[in-house]
């Protein structure tokens, strides 16, 4: 077994093999620019990002036409949320979205309130949910945008995306989806989901880093959004910018091969995920947070300690294991999880609380070897914490 035993999947995942061979032509071989209109290099290249377009598009339910691809789901949500904004020219639209989102589009939605623009943070209960009456009751209008994410980056917990989508219907009020943590794992589907705007990004399904999607739907209705960054009119003119080919390519080979094999491979995860939080539930005082079988992810769980030390315990694993206390992008801070504590938890558990998230090389020794890791170490801490620094007989 290769250590450390990688368990931070959903902070980003390896680059299927099959994937990366369907890219490797496209740094030097086929090279050519996708925009290039008089000559087989252009042609090739915008072919390649063509059949990218189509299998993106096959696994999320709409036309390929209403891809717009970017470099990330970061720069994906930047576009969709201020864009349609934006297009409101003059007026200050009203934002409705939610306290646990990425910072993708908690830090978007305050530069738009720093321009006046008001915005919703609705609260969540303590299993991540939302109350759908406070989404509804905080309609104003003046909303022009409810942002709500699919799934939960740090807590694997998935939104009722239909019945959002049915409240914004009802107000005919666009809604927009961070699906960054769901695309490519569980079926999401943005025709019978109801979705308006919706972004993703390659590497979190196997797919390269620097490449993501915003789904703009084109009929009932049509959404029209504002670029955010002028060029040459790329992508409709939504997104400037000579297309990242190999990274394009990449991206729709990887949603192909999660088209094929999501669902067989949830089940999988979800065996190893369920073996892991049994072996750990054993130990007593660790808790499951969002836990709710019908709105979680296959392939992740996040767990809180009691009676550990969590700096120590992360210190002591970094050899054996590599999992993470919150998100990668605010790993480096010691502030704790704002996710873990919109959701009610104490911050002296939430110091003491991680995310695990397998993938698709994640094994069956890899996670036992896990759960026997973190049950020695929450057994030696608890035991430290109550008779010193003697070894456990
Ligand atoms: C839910 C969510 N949204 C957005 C992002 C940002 O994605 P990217 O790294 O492609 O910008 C991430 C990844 O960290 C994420 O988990």
């Amino acid at each position: 077994m290769k250590l450390p035993v990688y368990l931070d999947y959903n902070a980003t995942t390896p680059v299927d093999p099959r994937v990366l061979e369907e890219m490797l032509p496209y740094f030097s071989l086929k090279f050519g620019n996708a925009a290039s209109r008089t000559h087989a290099f252009g042609w090739e290249a915008e072919e390649a990002t063509d059949i990218a377009r189509e299998q993106i598009a096959a696994l999320i339910g709409a036309h390929p036409h209403e891809i717009v691809f970017t470099s990330g789901a970061t720069e994906a949500v930047n576009l969709a949320i201020k864009g349609i904004i934006e297009n409101f020219s003059g007026a200050k639209k009203h934002i409705i979205t939610v306290a646990t989102e990425h910072k993708a589009v908690l830090d978007t939605c305050k530069a738009l309130e720093k321009n006046g623009h008001p915005v919703t943070y609705l609260p969540v209960n303590t299993d991540g949910s939302i109350d759908l009456n406070v989404l509804e009751n905080a309609i104003t209008s003046n909303t022009a945008l409810i942002s709500v994410m699919y799934a939960n980056n740090e807590t694997g917990y998935v939104m009722p995306i239909r019945e959002i989508s049915d409240i914004a219907k009802k107000h005919h009020i666009l809604l927009m989806t961070d699906a960054s943590q769901a695309v490519g794992k569980i079926p999401v589907n943005v025709q019978l989901d109801g979705i308006d705007l919706m972004t993703f990004s390659a590497h979190k399904l196997y797919g390269p880093k620097g490449v993501g999607a915003l789904y703009v739907r084109k009929k009932n209705p049509s959404v029209s959004l504002i670029a955010q960054i002028d060029g040459g009119g790329h992508e409709r003119n939504m997104r400037s910018g000579t297309l990242n080919v190999p990274g394009i390519v990449g991206f729709g080979k990887a949603c192909e091969i999660c088209q094929n094999e999501m669902l067989s491979e949830g089940k999988r995860l979800a065996n190893l995920r369920d073996m892991f939080e049994s072996k750990l539930l054993a130990l007593n005082d660790i808790h499951i947070n969002a836990a709710e079988n019908n709105h979680r992810l296959p392939h992740a769980t996040n767990l809180s300690f009691q009676g550990i030390d969590g700096e120590k315990m992360i210190f002591e694993t970094s050899s054996d294991l590599a999992f993470s206390r919150s998100s990668a992008c605010t790993s480096a801070t010691l502030e704790p999880s704002y996710v873990l504590k919109a959701m009610g938890l104490a911050d002296e558990l939430i110091h003491n609380t991680f995310r695990f998230s397998f993938g698709r090389f994640s094994t069956e020794s890899e996670v036992e070897h896990a759960a026997e890791v973190i049950s020695n170490i929450v057994k030696q801490h608890r035991h430290e914490r109550n008779f010193g620094h003697h070894p456990i007989v």
